[in-house]
């Protein structure tokens, strides 16, 4: 029975401030799932998010101001994610205890586990509940996020009248967005693949047991094409997109995408021997690539051959409800993958 009065739950909105472009996405909680109110996106300019950090706060603000308006969006709680060097997760072995005991024991020893001085971080942390009648310790996930580099987020989407509720971190999206989708006890890679940076989560069962950020993505392509070829970062961003035609620049082009991606592959491969080594029982069962730099012609397949994994594109939203009058069925496909932190995000609830 449903009560009358009871409200849904509500989410937050989600906004993905990448360093090439802010996501911003509604949904709503239905019976049967969720469903899609508002999506889009925008190119930010070059250099105003930085690893991580935002160095041109009112130029990011105007443009998530302007996502927000253009999309008819009017709740004001949102969530968003942070990555890249002010964020540190990390696994801690621990005796049981229950939460009170953890928070004042990380408060005190947390120092020995993340690199930074604990007055300049944010911590929280997660009791994974890993412990068996066997073994007394358990895991816990200890997230611990630069103060000023938050605070500088924070104010930003105030400074817009919007309030930040939720302070999320790529990785975590990327997963939670992967458990609303998909099955919890399959063992999988989440790759995603940025501008800047690449995201890698190992979930062995709904647990991530790998977690890493890697400081490659898409612009390295741009960037060698503009080397290459001596042309502005705009012009080498449409060649590689395949907006302007290669012509004689074809084959340069197809080594800096062949060097690149071996690269890429390179890494997610370690990070795949890692988890198979300290997991011999538990064998992947796919991998799940997200971002724009997962759009890479040919990347998937060439991942596929190289780690016999079978690789899929992430699509968010193949099990959610929209409408078709809104938004364009195509749109949303062809953007899935960049999609993929956002919706991780939006699916958080505003009131916890
Ligand atoms: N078909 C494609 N081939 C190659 N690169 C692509 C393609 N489509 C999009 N990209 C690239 O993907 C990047 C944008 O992806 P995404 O939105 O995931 O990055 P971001 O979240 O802004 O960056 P980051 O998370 O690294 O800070 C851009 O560099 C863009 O050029
Ligand atoms: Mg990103």
């Amino acid at each position: 029975m449903k009560l009358p009065f009871v409200s849904r739950e509500q989410l937050v909105v989600g906004v993905d401030i990448g360093s090439h472009a802010v996501k911003v996405c509604e949904f709503k909680k239905t019976d049967k799932g969720y469903h899609v109110l508002a999506l889009g996106s925008a190119v930010i300019p070059e250099g105003a998010v930085d690893d991580g950090t935002l160095e041109d706060p009112e130029k990011v603000g105007e443009i998530i101001a302007d996502l927000f308006k253009n999309l008819n969006i009017k709740n004001k709680k949102v969530g968003f994610s942070i990555s890249g060097y002010s964020v540190i997760v990390k696994k801690v072995n621990l005796a049981v205890m229950d939460d009170e005991q953890l928070e004042e024991y990380l408060m005190l020893e947390a120092e020995q586990y993340i690199p930074f001085d604990i007055s300049d971080v944010y911590l929280d942390f997660q009791d994974l509940k890993t412990n068996t009648p066997e073994n007394d310790r358990t895991d816990v996930m200890l997230v611990a996020a630069k103060k000023d580099i938050v605070d500088d987020y924070l104010e930003m989407l105030k400074n817009i009248n919007l309030q930040p509720v939720i302070v999320d971190v790529d990785g975590f999206a990327l997963e939670n967005t992967y458990e609303t989708n998909y099955e919890k006890s399959d063992n999988v890679a989440l790759v995603d693949i940025g501008a800047s940076k690449m995201n890698i989560n190992i979930l062995s069962k709904g647990v991530s047991v790998v977690a890493r950020d890697i400081v490659v993505g898409s612009r390295q392509l741009t960037e060698q094409i503009q080397g290459a070829f001596e042309m502005e970062y705009d012009e080498a961003e449409a060649l590689k997109l395949g907006q302007i035609p290669a012509e004689d620049k074809q084959e340069e082009m197809e080594e800096i995408f062949s060097s690149t991606c071996t690269q890429w592959v390179l890494e997610i491969k370690k990070a795949i021997d890692l988890y198979h080594s300290n997991n011999p029982d538990a064998p992947l069962s796919r991998l799940v690539l997200s971002g724009g730099g997962a759009k890479v012609v040919g990347l998937a397949e060439f991942l596929e051959s190289e780690t016999s994994l079978s690789v899929e594109l992430f699509n968010p939203f193949s099990n959610m409800s929209f409408n078709k009058k809104k938004i364009d069925a195509d749109y949303l496909e062809r953007v899935g993958p960049e999609m993929a932190i956002v919706s991780g995000i939006a699916i958080r609830p505003s009131v916890i």
